[in-house]
């Protein structure tokens, strides 16, 4: 106990950071995880929970509803620590390799598609709040989170959209948020530098369809109607990347929080 109290007191003062973002209740939560922690976390169905997230990453485990309790402080560790960073600068360094090795026509019409949330913008100071995935989704807190426009940007994503700009490939945001937290979102993108971009799409608030349906159609709209060529798709969800007009290439960003089909 007593050295558990002091793991947290040393860590807590000379750790200014987790996992890229400057949030004090985040780099207090973190050491309080640590301690309960071996290597591969907690088992789950006789597996750990790493074992458990790479399954979630493949798109093998799917329609789960919230992270196996057993899994929390796993997952937490995870996603505060160096490791989901870690993680997340492979994609978007593959994507910046891809995106400079392309010879594109400079018509203006290269696009590329960013989600937004956990893909541009992290909720990640909401999500640490709430179990990490844990707890049942609660839309009226996580819509208070959002108006509050405070979500960081994830700092690997955040490069790789001022790489592609300086290529010359415009951005188009497309995100499963609501058209009614349009300028929400657009005052959240902006202070924390995503300055511009050609499209903002927000879902209609009566749309009923699946994600996957929803952001096929609208790429399907941006390719069909537009003339635009998406070039790359970045997402957290692999109901970014499935469907109609995918994309040239896709990427895939680590999120073992939630799951949308
Ligand atoms: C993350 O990357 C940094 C910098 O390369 C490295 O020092 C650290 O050990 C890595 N952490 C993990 C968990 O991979
Ligand atoms: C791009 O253009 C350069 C120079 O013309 C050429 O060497 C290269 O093979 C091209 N790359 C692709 C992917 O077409
Ligand atoms: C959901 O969040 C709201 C607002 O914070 C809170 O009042 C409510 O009790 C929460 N619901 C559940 C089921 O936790
Ligand atoms: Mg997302």
């Amino acid at each position: 106990m007593l050295l558990f109290f002091f793991l947290v007191t040393l860590l807590g003062a000379t750790t200014a950071q987790a996992g890229g973002f400057d949030y004090p209740v985040i780099t207090n939560q973190i050491h309080l995880l640590r301690p309960k922690l071996g290597a591969g976390g907690s088992f789950i169905d006789g597996v750990s929970c790493l074992s458990w997230r790479f399954g979630v990453e493949t798109n093998n485990i799917i329609d789960w509803k919230t992270v196996p309790e057993e899994c929390e402080d796993y997952v937490g560790n995870y996603m505060l620590g160096d490791q989901y960073r870690n993680d997340s600068q492979v994609v978007t360094r593959e994507a910046f390799r891809y995106a400079k090795s392309l010879n594109l026509t400079n018509d203006g019409k290269n696009v590329w598609v960013f989600d937004i949330d956990e893909t541009t913008l992290s909720n990640l100071p909401y999500y640490a709040k709430h179990g990490f995935g844990a707890e049942p989704y609660n839309e009226t807190s996580y819509d208070e989170w959002v108006a509050e426009e405070k979500a960081p940007a994830l700092p690997e994503s955040l490069k790789l959209y001022k790489k592609l700009r300086s290529f010359g490939i415009k951005i188009v945001f497309l995100t499963g948020r609501k058209e009614n937290t349009r300028t929400a979102t657009e005052n959240n993108l902006k202070s924390v530098g995503y300055q511009t971009w050609e499209q903002l799409i927000l879902k209609p608030s009566e749309y009923s369809g699946t994600s996957v349906e929803y952001k096929s159609g609208e790429r399907k709209k941006l390719e069909e109607e537009g003339g635009y060529r998406i070039v790359g798709n970045m997402g957290d969800q692999w109901s970014d990347l499935l469907g109609t007009n995918p994309g040239i290439r896709t990427f895939k960003l680590p999120d073992p929080m939630y799951y949308i089909s």
